[in-house]
């Protein structure tokens, strides 16, 4: 088996995916996406487009928008039409399988260098798709739906409010820290976007970023998803829209080229739960992860996982024994997606460009770093990362 690393990742900034305020209102999705295949190329001069053996994209909710997001977008881009892109659907989850998916035709030596990311625009995609009855039978509609399986979450668990909104404040402060410090410039290719007023500017952070978090008010934020419930939009990822991008090579041609990397493929699983709740999936996902590779969860230096919801992410922390409360010590030390934003399809990919950051400028003693995150449906993926 070949070896896997990972020679470079771009992201676009993350925009609120809202009608009238986001900044990316403006743009269509594969734009960001083309964004991010131009920024890669440009900073990687020694990988010409017509070396990619393909391109496999995360996407979630976009085939209600366009036809193989990620085969349009590479076309759009002026990349080689005989370089091959496949548009891959496996919900929250699908940026990530993407990867795993390149990694392992890299490993059996079906092509050396490919691209791989995910993309998202959660306000242009349809809501409330088609399911099939039989689903509806088993598990009814609202139960189904993500902030229905949060407050289960919470329930199951017994994860708390206060708990919640701590996990949310430093998810924030963190990831503010981050941004003020310049650590997202590795990764974000500013994108041309739209401010309130309808003025074009250069977006080159977030949007969702909130500076300032009062726990005070937080505690009196509605519950949108149950009447009296527990989780408020503080505690949920909110509607984002994003692209990612990576190049991901077999270490020997990224020698060749003299490309330099941080991190390798160790390896990845998938695991399927309840989809009622489905945020705690990344439990198994990662216990099956590091039974297979025989690491333990203790010689793990960097966690990266995607906040859907603040009830998941504690759930799936507290049992993978990885503290109780917020902060955390290896957990999102950039921030999650409860303040950078969660557009669905290109989350799995994103968290492995963050995770690769912090494991090549922030934490070089670290030998191992984790990806992982739940999707809907009950989908959940895990990845271990290795320094090269
Ligand atoms: C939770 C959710 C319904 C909120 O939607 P919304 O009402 O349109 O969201 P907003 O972001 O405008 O937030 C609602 C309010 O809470 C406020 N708010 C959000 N976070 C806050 C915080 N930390 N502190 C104080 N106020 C906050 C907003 O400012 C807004 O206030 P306003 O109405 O006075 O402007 C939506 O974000 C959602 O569905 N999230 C989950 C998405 C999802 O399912 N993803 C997949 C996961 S698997």
């Amino acid at each position: 088996m070949k070896e896997v690393v990972l020679v470079d990742g771009v992201r676009s900034p993350n925009g609120r995916a809202h009608a009238e305020k986001g900044w990316f209102r403006n743009r269509m999705p594969d734009e960001l996406l083309v964004a991010c295949y131009h920024a890669l190329f440009e900073r990687n001069p020694q990988v010409k487009p017509e070396m990619v053996e393909a391109a496999y994209i995360g996407t979630a909710n976009q085939g209600g928008v366009t036809n193989d997001l990620g085969r349009l977008a590479w076309l759009a881009a002026g990349l080689p039409e005989s370089v091959a892109a496949n548009t891959i659907c496996q919900q929250c989850p699908s940026g990530m399988s993407a990867t795993e998916h390149a990694a392992r035709a890299i490993m059996v030596g079906e092509g050396d260098i490919y691209v791989v990311g995910g993309v998202e625009d959660m306000d242009k995609a349809p809501k409330g798709m088609y399911i099939p009855q039989a689903v509806l039978d088993k598990y009814g509609q609202v139960p189904l739906l993500m902030g229905p399986t949060a407050e289960k979450v919470a329930d199951m668990w017994n994860v708390n409010q206060d708990d919640m909104n701590l996990f949310a404040y430093w998810s924030n402060k963190n990831a503010a820290a981050a941004r003020d410090a310049g650590k997202f410039k590795h990764e974000i290719v500013p994108v041309e976007g739209h401010d309130d007023a309808g003025n074009s500017f250069l977006v080159e952070h977030d949007q969702w970023i909130r500076d300032s978090m009062d726990m005070e008010a937080m505690k009196k934020m509605k519950t949108p998803f149950k009447e009296n419930g527990k989780i408020t939009a503080a505690m949920s990822s909110p509607l984002t829209c994003g692209a990612c991008a990576m190049i991901l090579m077999s270490r020997e041609k990224a020698d060749e080229l003299g490309c330099s990397y941080t991190i390798k493929y160790r390896g990845g699983a998938m695991a399927g739960n309840d989809p009622t709740i489905m945020g705690v999936g990344p439990i198994e996902a990662v216990k099956k992860l590091l039974a297979r590779t025989g690491v333990s969860i203790d010689e793990i230096g960097v966690i990266e996982l995607n906040e859907a919801f603040a009830s998941q992410s504690l759930a799936v922390i507290r049992e993978l024994g990885l503290g109780t409360n917020a902060p955390f010590d290896r957990v999102n030390l950039w921030g999650g997606a409860l303040a950078l934003g969660h557009p669905l399809g290109q989350s799995g990919a994103r968290i492995i460009i963050t995770l690769n950051n912090i494991m090549k400028y922030e934490r070089p003693d670290a030998k191992y770093g984790l990806a992982t995150l739940c999707g809907g449906f009950g989908n959940a993926n895990a990845i271990l990362w290795e320094r090269a």
